[in-house]
């Protein structure tokens, strides 16, 4: 009988080429139309049922095993980037303008690669195994269009685990830790409204961008002096727009921001405090200010139990001095909106390699990471679902 460790093997070649045919031809958020096809031909290959959610891009597999059991779902990312690649390999990207740069073609081919090991064993599987390989992360919608199409209401799961490379980490290395990993992301946007005018008589004018620059000040007070300094929070102003010539005093300015947090405790401190020292710096400097607060994504949060359960299945593959505990990100990841329906559980994989050149940063156009990783990680994760399924039984 094969184990894990025989199967991680027998499937690293196949997997690499899957993954380098998706980085060679990336698409966009809600474009993922051939790498979803893709995806389907090659679960269908393993006897994988698809389950249909109405949706153009992404694909949700079902493995069924041995007897009824348990649902646990496995969850890759599958969509690309704007960027232009700039790293000369021979999987370089083929579609002009848009790369791979934060590997989400790593994912899919970690969650192909538990596919390829679950679907080899699937006779000693007491329950079903989930595939979800999701489109549109990077701009925080395709979960919760998953969600919105019947994913964990109708079709229901027990538990969920996800996965992002780093290249922070070298490869290989399983990045596990308790508590807060990735933050809460909400987005502002504001529209400051004065009254316009020349700019040598300002005295006849209401100058919003006087008023807007003071705003953007006057924010970053509140992480410095409304939040605790044991508590991890940022607010940062990403737009400023305004004007058209040097002399002219304009009658708007709009700008947007980001707001991350961890917890609800200070997420609520931060939009309550930007609502007012918005309003009451547009009271001082005699504008309007308007404010939209979207609240994008929550945190996401491991559990105890479920950190224990992945710190068991990643020591099994890896050992303990395989593991490490990182440090959190402020980056959101939407696999936050699948934990609102179902437990889960996210970690991450190194991809880092010095030697290789493979060290850049997510989004960089010369992010690359060690292939090595993904089969490491397909059988860390495969490990994940098989104890997720004993878990949920025992429960
Ligand atoms: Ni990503």
């Amino acid at each position: 009988m094969l184990n894990l460790h025989h199967l991680k093997e027998l499937y690293e070649n196949e997997v690499i080429e899957f993954r380098r045919d998706l980085h060679m031809y990336p698409e966009l958020s809600l474009k993922e139309y051939r790498t979803t096809e893709r995806i389907k031909e090659k679960l269908t290959s393993l006897g994988i049922d698809i389950i249909d959610l109405g949706m153009e891009t992404g694909v949700v597999g079902l493995l069924k095993g041995k007897e009824e059991g348990p649902t646990i779902a496995l969850r890759a990312d599958i969509d690309a980037l704007p960027i232009q690649e700039l790293r000369d390999v021979e999987y370089k990207s083929r579609n002009d303008g848009v790369m791979h740069a934060c590997g989400h073609d790593f994912h899919a081919a970690i969650v192909m690669g538990a596919a390829m090991i679950l679907s080899n064993m699937r006779d000693r599987i007491g329950g079903n195994i989930m595939f979800v390989f999701q489109p549109a992360e990077e701009t925080n919608e395709g979960a919760r269009l998953m969600v919105e199409n019947g994913l964990f209401t109708d079709i229901k799961a027990d538990l969920i685990f996800g996965v992002h490379n780093t290249p922070e980490i070298p490869w290989g290395k399983i990045a596990i830790k308790k508590g807060g990993l990735m933050a809460a992301v909400d987005t502002i946007k504001i529209r400051v409204r004065g009254k316009g005018g020349h700019g040598a008589i300002p005295n006849a004018t209401r100058d919003p961008i006087v008023a807007a620059a003071a705003m953007v000040m006057d924010l970053q007070t509140i992480v410095s002096r409304n939040i605790s300094p044991f508590e991890p929070a940022v607010i940062s102003i990403g737009t400023f727009n305004s004007g058209t010539a040097n002399n002219i005093i304009s009658e708007v300015v709009e700008m947007t921001g980001t707001v991350r947090s961890f917890s609800e405790e200070t997420r609520e401190i931060l939009s309550k405090r930007i609502k007012e020292v918005l309003e009451h710096t547009a009271k001082a400097y005699n504008v309007d200010v308007e404010l939209d607060y979207i609240n994008e994504l929550p945190a996401i949060i491991n559990s105890q139990e479920l950190t224990e359960l992945a710190y068991k299945a990643a020591k099994e593959i890896v050992g303990e001095e395989g593991i490490i505990e990182p440090i959190p990100s402020m980056g959101g990841e939407d696999f936050a909106v699948f934990t609102e329906k179902i437990p889960g559980f996210y970690f991450w994989v190194g991809v880092g390699n010095k030697e290789k050149d493979m060290e850049y940063v997510w989004h960089n156009p010369r992010f690359d990471g060690d292939e090595r990783a993904i089969m490491i990680a397909a059988t860390v994760m495969s490990n994940m679902a098989l104890k997720g399924m004993d878990y949920i039984k025992g429960k």
